[in-house]
């Protein structure tokens, strides 16, 4: 670790330290005159010398200047060990269905700024930012150390990745420039498990190849074959397509999936088991989908729509809220009677509830009655933590048409 900086700080700032959010914004940083070096660990003192919290500093000019951690004055490496085994032990529970799963998720789990995924035996860091890249350093040192020690977790450490925080979406075609070997290797295409199902990702894909947060609906599909034997699904946004191959694989009639990046469409096709049953579609869904749906010869029985985040700034939320909206109002037009839709949004800046609300317009609006049948819970390697509702971004609700 570097060298701490001390820095005291008024009690109106020492109150806000208190709330525990761990992210200091630019704007609050600003009124400390103090120059400070990337990466340094700043100790926050009240006035009269007492401990208040650690932080890292990342720039006075980025929205978050500093990234606040929950360690106390005196942790010892030790303590550092226990927290992560706690961590780990919180999701154990998971390998029952999969080896593919969040180990740390970032602010929620008490460490600011990065995430750890375990996809069989790979293990992916990503960080936000490069002032956090010796901290993750650290941190991946402590994980190896722990998964080499604790074998009972059956967590393997068999290739430590590192993505780079610079990395840009478009850049996913490059992307073993885009990630660094901190151990082991850089497999080409790993192959998880999800409950029955082997599936092959690329680890340099979009979130390492693998959307986990959805598990939720992946488990709500598993369980409920009954929904759809025999019926018709149009999966629109599906990634790798591994929501579509679970439809498949439990009965449903036919999948038609629609995603527009290439490589992730190149993954799907590589683990198609039923391709008689599949059909897989490039396109825009944005600025296409209305044609879609018009010359749709047919309706579907289930409709998914799981786009990506719509809210890269606050700037974004009212057109976020329109396409969210027009997206559905058309997925009514193609859903057959007594037909289900999802819809998911992980779009952090618009709160569960005003989610609702536009999804419930959106029914209103067009006359068509439909019935929640569930709205999912986050899962638990995922988890959200009051103190930081920001990290609060996954929503996934089902209805059905009545
Ligand atoms: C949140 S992910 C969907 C995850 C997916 N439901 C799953 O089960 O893994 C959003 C997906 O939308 C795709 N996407 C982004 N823009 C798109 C567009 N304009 N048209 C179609 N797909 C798009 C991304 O490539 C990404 O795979």
């Amino acid at each position: 670790m570097k060298k701490i900086i001390s820095l005291k700080v008024d009690k109106q700032f020492e109150d806000s330290l208190s709330k525990n959010h761990p992210w200091i914004f630019s704007k609050k940083f600003a009124n400390f005159k103090i120059r400070l070096k990337l990466s340094s660990v700043i100790q926050f003192l009240s006035k009269k010398s007492r401990f208040l919290a650690y932080g890292i500093f990342c720039g006075k000019d980025k929205l978050v200047s500093v990234r606040v951690l929950p360690f106390g004055q005196n942790f010892t490496r030790l303590q550092f060990l226990d927290f992560l085994i706690s961590r780990f032990e919180e999701r154990i529970s998971l390998l029952e269905h999969t080896d593919s799963l969040r180990l740390l998720h970032g602010e929620n789990d008490g460490l600011p700024g990065l995430t750890l995924d375990y996809h069989a035996g790979t293990l992916m860091f990503r960080c936000y930012d490069e002032s956090l890249l010796l901290y993750v350093r650290f941190v991946s040192r402590a994980v190896f150390e722990v998964l080499n020690t604790r074998k009972d977790l059956h967590l393997l450490a068999n290739n430590i990745l590192l993505m780079n925080p610079r990395r840009t979406s478009n850049s996913s075609g490059n992307y073993k420039k885009e990630i660094r070997v901190l151990r082991g290797s850089l497999p080409e295409t790993i192959l998880i498990r999800y409950r029955d199902l082997k599936y092959s990702i690329r680890p340099g894909q979009q979130k390492g190849g693998i959307y986990n947060d959805i598990r939720n609906l992946r488990d709500f599909i598993s369980e409920n074959p009954n929904l759809y034997t025999g019926k018709s699904v149009l999966n629109l946004f599906s990634n790798n397509g591994l929501l579509s191959e679970l439809f498949l694989q439990n009965g449903a009639e036919s999948v038609h999936s629609i995603e527009d990046s290439q490589e992730c469409i190149e993954v799907h096709k590589k683990n198609l088991k039923n391709p008689e049953k599949s059909i897989i579609q490039k396109l825009d869904i944005f600025r296409n989908y209305q044609k879609f749906s018009q010359e749709a010869q047919k309706k579907y029985d289930w409709i998914i729509i799981d786009p990506p985040s719509l809210t890269a700034s606050g700037k974004d939320v009212h057109r976020a809220k329109v396409i969210y909206k027009k997206l559905i109002e058309i997925s009514l037009g193609i859903l057959s009677e007594e037909g289900i839709l999802v819809v998911c949004s992980c779009s952090n800046r618009i709160h569960r509830n005003e989610f609702e609300n536009i999804v419930g317009k959106a029914f209103s609006e067009n006359a068509v009655n439909m019935k929640r049948i569930a709205r999912l819970s986050p899962e638990i390697d995922h988890p959200v933590i009051r103190e930081f509702p920001e990290g609060d971004y996954f929503k996934v609700l089902i209805y059905q048409r009545l």
